[in-house]
């Protein structure tokens, strides 16, 4: 079955690179892109945001997205060590990734200021990339439905469309520890989650929005993950530090979103 959604392979550099290893990876991955006369994918980048400004450049005109790690909801004002919506655009960011389980744990974040997040994010021009995702303790206690489901209604802002939203579904229980769900456990909570779209957005834009899993993603796993039915691509931590890695995960794309092709 076509899905009519182009795959979207998203690296989460996390906190993770200096100058030189960075712009080596950005380098390896735009000469790749340039390379490519029809790639089957899109690819975007989230460095942290030391090296948002230098990736940028490095990457401009290649055909590879910019995107940073978080945001602030407030657009500018005393929030020492914040960075806006607005900065992260005025760097030439088309992404920003809200909600992450290690912002949430870290930092306490809730669904109510990851939505406010997404809320700055889009009001700025940018596509906010939602994530949504159980614990190890939920998922044994039978509450993956519930847990996903909630944070997806709370997280979602009401004028969300599939043009400025991205939700990734990433199980904490699979980030950085090479264990992942089965495919059908991932394909039941991708549609899941499309089906809480299609309420909260109408069923058109749920079509059309592109749900991205993440957790131990790499490139042995990646055919048959990004193969399923309701998963639109990847947001990749560990393997997307190594240009050889990402690149193999994204060729494991293939050119399905259109029936002609
Ligand atoms: P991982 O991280 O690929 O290293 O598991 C994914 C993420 O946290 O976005």
């Amino acid at each position: 079955m076509p899905k009519n959604r182009r795959p979207l392979i998203a690296g989460n550099w996390k906190m993770n690179g200096f100058k030189a290893d960075g712009q080596a990876l950005a380098n390896a991955l735009a000469e790749r892109m340039q390379s490519e006369t029809d790639p089957a994918f899109d690819m975007l980048v989230c460095p942290p945001f030391t090296l948002i400004a230098g990736i940028g450049e490095t990457i401009d005109g290649c055909g590879i997205a910019l995107g940073a790690q978080d945001c602030h909801a407030a657009a500018k004002g005393a929030h020492t060590a914040d960075i806006s919506a607005a900065m992260l655009s005025d760097l030439g960011c088309q992404y920003v990734i809200v909600g992450h389980s290690e912002r949430r744990t870290d930092h306490g974040e809730t669904d109510l200021e990851v939505k406010a997040k997404a809320e700055a994010a889009q009001a700025c021009g940018l596509t906010a990339i939602i994530c949504i995702g159980e614990t190890e303790q939920q998922r044994d206690d039978g509450k993956t439905f519930d847990v996903v489901k909630t944070q997806l209604s709370g997280s979602i802002p009401d004028a969300a469309v599939a043009s400025n939203t991205v939700i990734a579904y990433e199980p904490v229980w699979a980030i950085g520890t090479g264990r992942t769900p089965s495919n059908d456990e991932v394909q039941e909570v991708h549609a899941l989650i499309r089906d809480g779209l299609s309420q909260a957005l109408g069923e058109d834009q749920a079509a059309a929005v592109r749900i991205l899993y993440g957790g131990s993603m790499k490139p042995e796993n990646a055919r048959e993950l990004i193969a399923l039915p309701d998963v639109d691509g990847g947001l990749i931590g560990g393997a997307s530090l190594k240009a050889e890695d990402f690149w193999a995960i994204a060729e494991c794309c293939e050119k399905r979103w259109s029936s002609g092709a």
